[in-house]
Formats: structure tokens, sequence, C-alpha cells
């Protein structure tokens, strides 16, 4: 399928020499990662934020967050070398493929894992509260994270990314934009609220478990429970990067011209 040719899946992205971590002033987390998706597990490393709050610059964000913006540049430009395929050019898809992609893929994925959390949340709250009372507010908040994100899916797939198949594939036919009831500005702001709420649960379940560190003395299921929530945010921001800075803005753009 020719939107889904990447670059050669043997070849390193970027050689040392041809490195292009941009520097240039302007230039936001988020724009920096859809030209480059590899970007996305540097800023994930450093808790850097490139979907909701990603309209910063990199210097800007390592200034508020106390990082060595000298490191997180080293970090990105051995990410460029060493990073093969799975780098997908979604900024050239068309967006009803990319609407359907996200679907498919990261819609189906947090459908899996959010009963799988709650799961651990309440297994893990249930057996070790007495000792860390924090699991009691941790499990609360993976119950209203699946409770937001299961209405958020429902709300893209029945409402918004059908009226964004319907713009793109009128594009893509050289035909006048559909009309669209009232449009399609508000239910993106909406989308994009969201997207900022559920960020700020998973920061909150950060800030309660140390960067998601289990205890020296947690179980098994402790220690899944928090590499699934860690697999899971960095699938989210890859999930809301995709929308908020390459879906809605190319739709707003077929909209708006
Ligand atoms: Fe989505
Ligand atoms: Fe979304």
């Amino acid at each position: 399928m020719e939107y889904l040719q990447t670059n050669s899946g043997e070849q390193p992205l970027q050689q040392a020499d041809q490195c292009s971590v941009s520097c240039s002033p302007g230039e936001t987390v988020g724009e920096m990662v859809a030209k480059d998706i590899g970007k996305a597990a540097v800023f994930t490393k450093y808790g850097i934020d490139f979907c909701c709050g990603g309209k910063k610059t990199l210097r800007q964000v390592c200034y508020e967050k106390k990082l060595d913006h000298n490191q997180v540049m080293d970090d990105l430009r051995r990410s460029g070398q060493t990073l093969h395929v799975n780098n997908l050019p979604y900024h050239q898809w068309p967006l009803d493929f990319l609407a359907e992609y996200i679907v498919i893929v990261h819609h189906h994925y947090t459908r899996d894992k959010l009963p799988e959390l709650t799961s651990y949340a309440a297994k893990v709250e249930s057996k070790h509260a007495g000792k860390n009372p924090e699991l009691t507010e941790i499990k609360a908040l993976v119950i209203e994270i699946a409770l937001e994100l299961g209405a958020h899916l429902q709300k893209e797939e029945n409402v918004l990314f059908p009226m964004i198949t319907q713009l793109s594939k009128a594009a893509q036919a050289n035909t006048a934009p559909p009309r669209l009831g009232l449009g399609i500005e508000h239910p993106v702001r909406r989308m994009i609220l969201e997207h900022e709420q559920a960020g700020s649960l998973l920061q909150r379940i950060r800030e309660l478990t140390h960067d998601l560190t289990p205890p020296e003395y947690a179980c098994i299921t402790w220690k899944v429970f928090y590499q699934t929530l860690a697999a899971f945010e960095a699938d989210l921001h890859v999930h809301i990067h995709l929308e908020n800075n390459i879906l809605f803005p190319g739709a707003l753009k077929l909209v708006n011209g």
C-alpha cells in the first residue's frame, strides 16, 4: 500500500553528518515530531509533552522542566542515527486514511488496554492501599481515564472522523467541501480539550507514582501495572499528536483554505 511506504527499512534514517535535528528558533516540539515521529521516544523519555503541550519550542520546554538542552539535542541526534523503519509519513497521507489508521491502530489499542489497566489498578489497590494509600486515588484516576477516553473515542469515530473523511474525499475528488452542519471547529476544540484532560489525569498519576516507579517491595502485578501504564501513556502521546498536530489542523485547512 503506497501510503505505508517508509524510508528504507534497513537503512538508518539519518547519518550523523546529515542529522537534521531542527534548531530553527520558532519550531515547536509538536512540529518536530510531526516531521519525524522518531523524536517522540526521546521526548517521552524526558517527560516532554509533544501532543497537548506541543506548542512550545524545545528551549522553552527545557527551561521550564530544568532539562539540559544540549543533552536532549544529543539524544535527538542519536535517535536519528539509530531509528529504523516505523517512521511512517503520516503528514503525507490523505486525512481519511490517517483517521482510519488512528482508529485501527490507536483506538483499538486504547480499548484493549483500558480494561487491563482498570483491573490492575483495582487489584493492586485492594492488596496494598493499607501501606500505600495513594493507590486509592490512582485507581480512581484510572477509572476516570477509562470512562473519559471510552466516550472520547466514540465521539471521534461517530462524529468528527466521518466529517473529516467527507472533507478529505471531496478534496481528493477536487469537488467543493461538503456542508457539515455546524462545522468541525467546535468538535475539534472539544476533542483537543478532552486530550488535555486525559493528559492531566495521567500527569497526576505520574506525580503520585514517582514517574511510574514501583517501590522496591512491589509485587509483580504492581510492576506490570506501571509498565503497562507507561506503554499506554506513550501510545496515547503518539495518538494525540497525530490528531492535534496533523489530522485536526489538516481538516481545518480543508474547510478554511
Ligand atoms: Fe483518537
Ligand atoms: Fe482524540
